[in-house]
């Protein structure tokens, strides 16, 4: 049995740069992989089987992991049947890329139970179909990824500001609803290049194009980042495409992680 932890993520900033043709949105990010993680367990079996200690979380084909399943079998031809077990601790409609870093930890197990015949870069590579987050978890825990989001440049680590931790307000958010509501007119218009370049002097900007989107569909959001700051958060700002919130002076500490998939043990 093969027991993992499928680690969160926050997006430090995420720039817009603009629509493409095909309908996703060229994005310019600074990710970063933190220690709050789901578990998944893993066991080669005589039958598939697929169980979530949450009961509104789906367990057909529209679940990443059956979604990443299906991925490897169709990649690799592999007969074999494997029992998973999902325990979630990461928010849902969060944007802290739980359901991606399911699908990344499950192609990694389900190569790791057959021994390795394909590298983390082939497993990287076919990961981008299941969603533009998902190669991230393959990199070593801070990246900067382009394109839809499944360009990853990996990073050295960051020193990142003490005390930064996450707050998940009650309510969630869909990611194509908070893209459709973008305005590209109102992204900021500052360098993601010099943003990155400032990250790594110790000048934080966590500046976030989805966050004005995801206020407009649920206005309450403005209202939590406005308690955030009153409570003395020195800054509350979106991860992804929300609806939680990271900044420094809260509870829940973020401890960022590095070198995944290791980190997954
Ligand atoms: O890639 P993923 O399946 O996570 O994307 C979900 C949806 O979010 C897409 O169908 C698209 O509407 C939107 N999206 C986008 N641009 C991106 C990533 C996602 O418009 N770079």
């Amino acid at each position: 049995m093969l027991k993992l932890r499928s680690p969160a993520k926050i997006n430090l900033f995420l720039r817009v740069m603009g629509k493409r043709s095909d309908g996703y949105h060229d994005l310019a990010s600074l990710f970063q992989a933190i220690d709050l993680a789901d578990t998944l367990t893993f066991e080669l079996s005589r039958e598939d089987e697929f169980s979530c200690s949450v009961p509104n979380l789906s367990l057909d084909g529209s679940n990443l992991v059956i979604k990443a399943l299906q991925l490897f079998r169709q990649k690799t031809e592999l007969p074999f049947r494997v029992k998973i077990h999902l325990e979630k601790h990461i928010p849902m409609q969060a944007g802290m890329g739980g359901g991606s870093s399911n699908a990344a930890t499950t192609l990694w197990a389900l190569n790791a139970l057959h021994n390795f015949p394909f590298s983390d870069y082939e497993l990287q590579d076919w990961s981008s179909s299941l969603g533009s987050d998902v190669p991230f978890f393959f990199a070593n825990g801070t990246a900067y990824c382009t394109g839809r989001g499944e360009t990853v440049r990996p990073l050295a680590p960051l020193t990142l500001p003490e005390n930064l931790s996450w707050f998940k307000p009650r309510e969630g958010l869909s990611t194509p609803a908070v893209f459709k509501a973008l305005d590209l007119s109102l992204c900021s218009k500052i360098d993601p290049e010099e943003l990155l370049e400032a990250f790594y002097s110790q000048k934080f900007q966590f500046i976030n194009d989805l966050q004005e989107p995801a206020f407009r569909l649920l206005p309450i959001l403005r209202t939590y980042q406005q308690e955030l700051l009153a409570k003395g958060w020195s800054d509350a700002s979106m991860t992804g495409s929300g609806t939680a919130f990271f900044g420094t002076g809260g509870a829940d500490q973020i401890v960022p992680l590095q070198r995944l998939p290791l980190a997954w043990y």
